[in-house]
């Protein structure tokens, strides 16, 4: 009992590193750019998802935008009239800003930044589970930050369901909330989002692959 309610502690233990001085780190030795690369097949499936049927023109946010890229994936959509991007670690938005002047890049520490306009589009790769209360945060996201009709992409490869990555907060000393495919679905669905729908993508032997959630927020609530 002891063991399993260590393994489903959500909340940041004493003495852990903050994720975004990893991160910011991690962009000062160049492994930003793996972490594009290793996550680009997953968020090539996402970014498709959130784009389906899109007909009108959107504004977009990516949360945890790292490097920046996935922000000028978006402002290269012809339909996207405004992409930004958020992320507390100063030297992955230091490079955004050096790689693209002219975007919209964000330093900013979450949950307490909020945008100045609610968007269309959210987009969030491997940074919810950062959070140390993931779940009220999707509320945040569906009544402040996107607008009614609205669709959100979240990306998470740390999952219970996941067994491979369980070591990563213990190994990296950063806090990492571990939650199961049901408690996310259950986080959006309290939050107010429909059409929920999860799925994982990129499983292999010894891997279940990214989970990739996506919601609407409803236009009648
Ligand atoms: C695993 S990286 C993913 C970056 C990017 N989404 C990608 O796929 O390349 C997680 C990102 O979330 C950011 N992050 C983590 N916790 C954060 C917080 N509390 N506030 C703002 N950014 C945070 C980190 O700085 C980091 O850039």
């Amino acid at each position: 009992m002891d063991i399993f309610i260590e393994r489903r502690e959500t909340r940041p233990a004493m003495g852990l590193r903050s994720a975004t001085d990893l991160f910011s780190e991690w962009a000062d030795n160049g492994r930003d750019e793996g972490m594009e690369k290793g996550h680009t097949a997953s968020v090539d499936i996402m970014l498709e998802r959130l784009l389906e049927g899109r007909e009108k023109p959107f504004t977009a946010l990516d949360i945890g935008c790292g490097n920046g890229w996935v922000v000028r994936r978006l402002s290269g959509h012809p339909l996207c009239t405004h992409a930004s991007g958020v992320d507390g670690a100063p030297s992955m938005i230091a490079k955004a800003k050096e790689v693209d002047p002219d975007g919209d890049y964000v330093e900013a520490m979450l949950p307490d930044w909020t945008p100045e306009e609610p968007v269309d589009l959210i987009h969030t790769m491997e940074c919810l589970y950062y959070l140390s209360e993931p779940l009220p945060f999707l509320k945040t996201l569906h009544d402040t930050w996107m607008k009614p009709g609205g669709r959100l992409v979240i990306g998470v490869d740390h999952y219970v369901e996941n067994p491979s990555s369980h070591d990563w907060g213990p190994s990296l000393n950063v806090h990492m909330a571990l939650l199961s495919i049901e408690e996310w679905t259950e986080g959006l669905q309290k939050a107010g989002f429909t059409d929920i729908v999860s799925t994982q993508v990129g499983a292999k032997e010894g891997w279940s692959g990214t989970l990739v959630l996506t919601a609407h927020r409803p236009f009648d609530e």
